[in-house]
């Protein structure tokens, strides 16, 4: 008997169709297929210093109250009441907006405003899922998370980078000549959303500050673009200095960006423990919020409970505000360990850049001009011999890619493994 099997085309969506391997679970492979290889790829978080003990006593309190068992329930889609109480209430503190609960009324209308998603990932499918058909466009920053930059791809929506000068700013003059572009070829109205991460980004590490974000603002106002804008602060609490956080206020809570439909996303997971995936979007146009919230419910009516109710409590005892503390210097000791690594390793001497962030878990490196640094180049395979892997910057471009780029993440390597990380990375560099 002959079994036919459909073919790819007959067989899936358009979406299967254009869905591919995401580029980080090739590179995972490959750690794991190559022994003794030390990953400065996976944005994993640091493992020794993840919050066990604070995470049992969680556990404890809440199975001692064997009264309210809800936890072990289904939540409610949108989240746990509680928990976006507090989580509306943090953003709207490092938002200067007023200190924690004293305005009991504005906190309950962001709360309302706010939904629990599985790790800040969820929001942001779920926001360009509602908002762009493929063929649409997306302005990113550049560079861009590169996950971001897939789910994009997924959806067969374009990227197109925000222009910037020289030093990484944005470039307002450039920006008002691309959408004059976009407007000339008929594409304007095809520019549904502009996404950006805002605090010591990945993979870049900088932090856009307040008078970039007004500018984007005001650049797109004035080219008649105000379109839904996409605020990422996922390493908004990873800055090294407590108070890096509150430093400029999210796009939430500045009036520049009055009139644009705008959602700021944020997790739970970089500053306590990804394992957890608990991630949020806090939107204050109520349509596309609902949207939003409709076709979560398709996906998961609701985010894990239990691991809510455990992140609620830990808001609540402050074990999330310690884990915070033990983490901004544990990382920050990490960033000097690569840093220093590099430094001693010779690689400014051969004409590499990269900046020393603030926060986050990345260094970004601009190698020569003229290295190609891409996953089949003769250095990525230099590096692959010494034993070390990274993440090709080509990958983080929403268009022209240049090609000499490198993210490196300090974030899940030790101090001592971080340093022969880097040793490789050098001797790998001056091989090619
Ligand atoms: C910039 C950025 N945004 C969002 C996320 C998603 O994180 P999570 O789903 O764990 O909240 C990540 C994870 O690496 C990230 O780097």
């Amino acid at each position: 008997m002959t079994t036919i099997t459909p073919d790819k085309a007959s067989l899936l969506s358009s979406l299967g169709q254009r869905a591919r391997p995401p580029a980080i679970t090739v590179l995972m492979q490959m750690a794991l297929e190559t022994p003794g290889l030390l990953s400065l790829a996976a944005g994993f978080t640091d493992n020794a210093t993840l919050p066990l003990t604070a995470v049992g006593e969680a556990l404890r309190g809440m199975a001692e109250n064997a009264a309210d068992r809800e936890f072990l329930q289904y939540g409610t889609n949108a989240g746990r009441p509680r928990l976006r109480t507090v989580l509306a209430a943090r953003m709207l503190a490092q938002d200067g907006r007023f200190a924690l609960g004293a305005d009991p009324e504005e906190m309950r209308r962001w709360a309302d405003r706010l939904f629990v998603t599985n790790g800040s990932q969820q929001a942001l499918y779920l926001a360009v899922q509602t908002l762009c058909e493929p063929g649409d466009i997306v302005l990113v920053d550049r560079p861009s998370y590169f996950v971001f930059l897939e789910l994009l791809g997924g959806l067969g929506v374009e990227a197109k980078s925000l222009p910037v000068d020289a030093d990484g700013r944005l470039d307002f003059a450039a920006l008002r000549v691309l959408l004059a572009g976009l407007r000339a070829e008929g594409k304007r109205e095809r520019v549904k959303a502009v996404y950006f991460v805002s605090w010591f980004a990945n993979p870049s590490g900088r932090t856009l500050d307040a008078e970039e974000k007004r500018g984007l603002a005001e650049t797109l106002r004035a080219e008649d673009c105000v379109v839904p804008v996409i605020e990422d602060a996922a390493y908004r609490e990873l800055g090294y200095e407590a108070g890096a956080a509150e430093a400029q206020p999210g796009i939430l809570g500045d009036p520049a960006w009055d009139g644009f439909p705008r959602l700021y996303t944020s997790t739970l997971t970089k500053p306590f423990a990804t394992g957890l995936k608990v991630g949020y979007g806090a939107c204050d146009h109520d349509a596309w919020r609902a949207a939003m919230l409709h076709v979560k419910g398709h996906h998961d009516f609701g985010t894990g409970n239990f691991a809510q109710a455990l992140l609620e409590r830990a808001l609540i005892d402050g074990a999330f505000d310690a884990q915070l503390a033990v983490l901004r210097s544990a990382y920050r000791e990490k960033r000097d360990a690569l840093h220093a690594a590099l430094e001693a390793g010779g690689l400014l001497s051969r004409g590499w850049r990269w900046l020393v962030p603030e926060g986050g878990l990345y260094l970004w490196l601009e190698g020569p001009r003229g290295l190609d640094t891409g996953g089949e180049s003769a250095f990525f395979r230099a590096c692959l011999r010494e034993g070390v892997l990274y993440v090709p910057g080509e990958l983080c471009y929403g268009d022209e890619a240049p090609k000499h780029t490198v993210r490196l993440s300090f974030g899940v390597l030790a101090v001592e493994r971080l340093r022969e990380a880097g040793a490789r990375f050098c001797r790998a560099a001056a091989s090619v």
